[in-house]
């Protein structure tokens, strides 16, 4: 008697895949847009106005910001879901799993394991931002963002924020690869070092691009923290002020 073949966990894994490379890609474009603060305070300015549509549709609608929150927050949620199904499920789980990796010594199933901790953290620490940036879509800007670091002691969220995201989102990419890429017994011992390498150093990239941007906005907040609420007016703006 012929056994029916069940597709469902191999196409909930590359639901999972699809959802988790999407999120990396968007919070690698995420980085270089919010580090727009380290060319200047106008160049951040520009970034969150162009969120907003104003170069499009002539005037800010902080609504569209709201939106992305929304589409990424579903995003994550799917993510999520599908992750938890390979979560450790009890305490005797957690055991034999901590056996199996001090037994092991296995990067790769170490890395899986950063994967878990990382991603239970940002179950709490994503969703903190993302309710804020979501119910104040119009509170993102040089001086409001900075306020928010420094005055509102944002800072020490995103610090964990921060680390949580790029280990996860670069073990990710790399354990992406190892799971889709057709390799081949001849090229796979040669490919996981190079690829290991790449992961370090696209975290390492992150870790510092982030690190720069966020005491940059630390130092902003801290110099503005006794006009905390004031909005940043762009030089273009400022400079027609003062010729009228
Ligand atoms: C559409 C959704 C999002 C928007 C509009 C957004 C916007 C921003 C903005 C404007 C900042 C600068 C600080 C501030 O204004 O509070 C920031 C910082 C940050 N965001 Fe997001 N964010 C979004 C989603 C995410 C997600 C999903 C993550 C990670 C799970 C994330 C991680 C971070 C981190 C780590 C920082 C601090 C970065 C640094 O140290 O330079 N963001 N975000």
């Amino acid at each position: 008697m012929s056994k029916k073949i069940n597709f469902w966990p191999a196409r909930l894994d590359v639901l999972q895949s699809l959802t988790g490379l999407l999120l990396v890609l968007f919070i690698w474009g995420h980085m270089f847009f919010e580090s727009s603060i380290l060319l200047g305070k106008d160049a951040m300015y520009w970034v969150s106005k162009m969120f907003e549509g104003e170069p499009i549709f002539g005037k800010p609608y902080p609504l569209l910001v709201s939106a992305m929150v929304a589409a990424i927050f579903v995003l994550i949620a799917l993510h999520a879901i599908l992750a938890l199904r390979k979560f450790p499920g009890s305490y005797r789980q957690y055991h034999q799993l901590h056996r199996h990796i001090g037994a092991l010594r296995h990067e790769d199933t170490t890395l899986w394991y950063v994967q878990v901790i990382t991603g239970f953290a940002m179950f709490f620490l994503a969703s903190a931002h993302l309710y804020v940036v979501f119910v104040q879509p119009d509170n993102i800007g040089p001086y409001a963002s900075a306020d928010r670091v420094w005055s509102g002691r944002f800072w020490i969220l995103y610090a964990l924020l921060l680390i949580s995201v790029h280990l996860h989102a670069g073990v990710g990419i790399y354990r992406l690869v190892m799971k889709w890429y057709p390799f081949n017994a001849a090229n796979s011992k040669t490919v996981r070092p190079r690829l290991k390498i790449a992961m370090w150093s696209i975290i390492a990239f992150f870790l510092c691009l982030g690190t720069v941007t966020l005491v940059t906005y630390m130092k902003i907040g801290w110099e503005h923290a006794d006009r905390v609420g004031e909005r940043y007016v762009p030089s273009s703006a400022a400079n027609h002020q003062a010729s009228e």
